[in-house]
């Protein structure tokens, strides 16, 4: 896999093929989303299932209108007030973008990224872009060159490496095609942000059995080790560690960065950075370092533990729940 110019980039974009490019949230594996063929390649390089929609990226607001229609007032508002940043706004199609980005609903995911190297790729070209994460699908999203190079480097053949994404998230994602808007999945930008300038909005419950975002029903971002969130004492934490470390476990433990030394039991400890910006490195590094279980702290971040959650595939160790139905909760995972 070859490292590019943004220049070189647009060429094989131009050509039908696909590439890596970093954003501000995490790596996207980019195609053309007007060519089917090209976007087919993102499903197949990802493993991604064809049922579950792709982000547009567009460099410039004027693309919205040839993109989508009844863009409401509000959508302008939250584009004009929240773009070039993690915002996807969820809108009515037109016919021009593949129906294989759309998974074949009649709406489409836009959002302008910040980061300086996509952008300038978005304006140069003028290509809207269809970009998933540059995982493998089911893996945690990548946020560093060494991501993107680990999972993909016999899949493509390049990308762009713009360092490690200061975000470490995915965006925002808004349905603004319903009466009262529905935020489908949490990211760096908040729904009390989001309220200042549009008014009420809905957020659909990341745990939902049938969630909108085709996206968000699929186990995701998760490492090879079974995760635990853990919501007790101290003392119920360690008592945790020492139970698995008995029974012959390499235990990580994900904790706030003040807490790092309360844990020193634990084969590998790991702090998550303020708003989760290196939770999916984390993630992939207790794999590197053979975490068999990964114990969680809570952290009160919707977006991290949206990730969280179904990175655990919501199993939660809760000191108030006897001891009997956890055990039975961690078995049956
Ligand atoms: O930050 C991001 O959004 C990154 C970067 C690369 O821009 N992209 C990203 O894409 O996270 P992806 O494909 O991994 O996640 C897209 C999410 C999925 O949950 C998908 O189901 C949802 O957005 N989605 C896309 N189009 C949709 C639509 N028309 N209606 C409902 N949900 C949609
Ligand atoms: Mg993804």
């Amino acid at each position: 896999m070859k490292t590019l110019t943004i220049q070189k980039a647009i060429d094989l974009l131009v050509g039908g093929e696909i590439v890596a490019i970093p954003t501000e949230t995490v790596y996207g594996l980019a195609a053309d989303a007007r060519s089917d063929e090209a976007v087919s390649k993102i499903f197949k390089a990802k493993g991604r299932p064809s049922d579950n929609p792709l982000i547009v990226h567009i460099g410039d607001i004027a693309q919205v209108d040839h993109l989508a229609i009844d863009v409401s007032e509000k959508a302008r508002l939250l584009m004009d007030h929240f773009w070039p940043g993690p915002l996807t706004v969820i809108l009515s199609s037109t016919d021009i973008i593949s129906g294989l980005v759309t998974a074949g609903l009649t709406t489409v995911g836009l959002r302008m990224p910040s980061h300086q190297i996509a952008l300038k790729l978005l304006r140069k070209s003028g290509i809207p872009l269809a970009a998933p994460s540059a995982n493998i699908s089911g893996k945690p999203s990548p946020t560093s060159a060494m991501h993107v190079r680990n999972d993909l480097k016999d899949r493509i053949t390049g990308f762009i490496n713009g360092g490690t994404c200061n975000i470490g998230l995915e965006s925002t994602v808004i349905d603004m095609t319903t009466d009262v808007p529905i935020i489908l999945r949490p990211g760096s930008i908040t729904r009390a942000e989001i309220e200042i300038v549009i008014g009420d909005v809905d957020s659909s419950d990341a745990t939902f059995e049938k969630p909108k975002a085709p996206g968000m029903k699929y186990a995701h971002y998760a490492p090879k080790a079974k995760i635990f969130i853990v919501r007790g004492s101290l003392n119920f934490f360690r008592s945790l560690i020492k139970e698995r470390k008995e029974n012959g476990l390499r235990v990580g433990v994900l904790c706030h960065t003040s807490s790092r030394a309360l844990y020193k039991k634990a084969h590998v400890v790991l702090p998550l950075e303020k708003q989760g910006k290196n939770l999916y490195d984390s993630l992939r590094e207790f794999d590197n370092q053979g975490a068999d279980v990964i114990l969680s702290e809570d952290f009160g971040n919707e977006a991290v533990m949206n990730r969280l959650l179904k990175a655990s595939e919501n199993r939660v160790l809760n000191e108030d729940q006897a001891s009997e139905e956890r055990i039975s909760s961690e078995v049956e995972n």
